[in-house]
């Protein structure tokens, strides 16, 4: 797929231009609570929406550090979202951390429907790609042809059971409360939790089989969007920590293997 490929080089470009930066005099600013963006993370959106506007000039964009001004009609009648998290791992990129990545999502659209309540678009992630420039991985996926990491095929693991199982959360700023019960009782039903700063991240670890089940409250679209694919193109299971049909746009995600899905969900319930 063409558009694959092209999102592959600008996540590289993207990504050259953000090491470049890194431990440079950065500009940081905290635009919320523990929420940090940088003047990385602002050249790096823009460069990606310039690439993006010049090869597909009728697809609309939702990105982190433009999402502000993004209005319904700017995505409702698009055939294409793309997805972006310019720096997905900020605090970690400001820190000279290496655990960063650019992530960017391509939603193919069938339709919007507009209700009293609330407006909605359905339709389905078709490609994903994740860059760590320090780490020297692309991790990649467009739907129904597998994931891959440096273009080599990725699986997920195959472990069967939680207490057997390396798990990995987050916590974004206003979910801390809420996620620490489900974090202590992981802590006992899990082999050992991780906590790396990048959502995306996360969710490409879970995609290779590093990592076996991962759960975070609070997120984004642009944190998880390339990373959802990315798992279930390698065999995984994504959806929210109920076992629903994840929503980009909802409260929770809860990814894994698949083997240990069930057993997450029911440990969850009984929070
Ligand atoms: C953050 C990371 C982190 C998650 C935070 C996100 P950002 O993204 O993905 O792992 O726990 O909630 O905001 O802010 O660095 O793009
Ligand atoms: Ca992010
Ligand atoms: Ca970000």
């Amino acid at each position: 797929m063409k558009i694959l490929e092209h999102t592959k080089k600008i996540a590289k470009e993207a990504g050259k231009l953000i090491v470049k930066k890194q431990g440079k005099n950065l500009k940081i600013k905290e635009k919320a609570k523990s929420d940090l963006v940088t003047d990385a993370d602002k050249a790096s959106e823009k460069l990606i929406i310039k690439r993006i506007k010049a090869l597909y000039p009728s697809h609309a964009i939702i990105a982190e550090e433009s999402a502000k001004t993004l209005t319904k009609k700017s995505y409702k009648d698009a055939e294409y979202i793309w997805i972006i998290d310019p720096i997905d791992g900020t605090i970690n990129y400001a820190h000279g951390l290496p655990m960063f990545t650019v992530s960017i999502g391509i939603f193919k659209t069938n339709s919007s429907k507009s209700s009293k309540n609330f407006d909605y678009i359905t339709g389905e992630l078709v490609a994903g790609v994740v860059y760590a420039p320090k780490m020297g991985e692309i991790y990649s996926a467009e739907k129904g042809k597998g994931a891959f990491l440096n273009g080599k095929k990725i699986k997920v693991s195959k472990k069967t059971k939680l207490v057997k199982s390396l798990t990995v959360t987050g916590f974004t700023p206003q979910c801390r409360k809420k996620n620490l019960p489900y974090f202590n009782t992981m802590l006992n039903k899990s082999l050992a939790i991780r906590r790396l700063g990048s959502a995306s991240l996360d969710l490409c670890y879970i995609a290779c089989g590093r990592f076996d089940g991962y759960w975070e409250f609070g997120l984004k679209p642009w944190d998880i969007a390339a990373g959802a694919l990315i798992i279930k193109e390698a065999g995984g299971e994504v959806t929210d920590t109920n076992g629903n049909q994840l929503d980009l746009f909802g409260e929770d995600i809860l990814a894994s293997n698949g083997k240990i899905h069930k057993e997450m969900i029911r440990t969850f319930a009984k929070l």
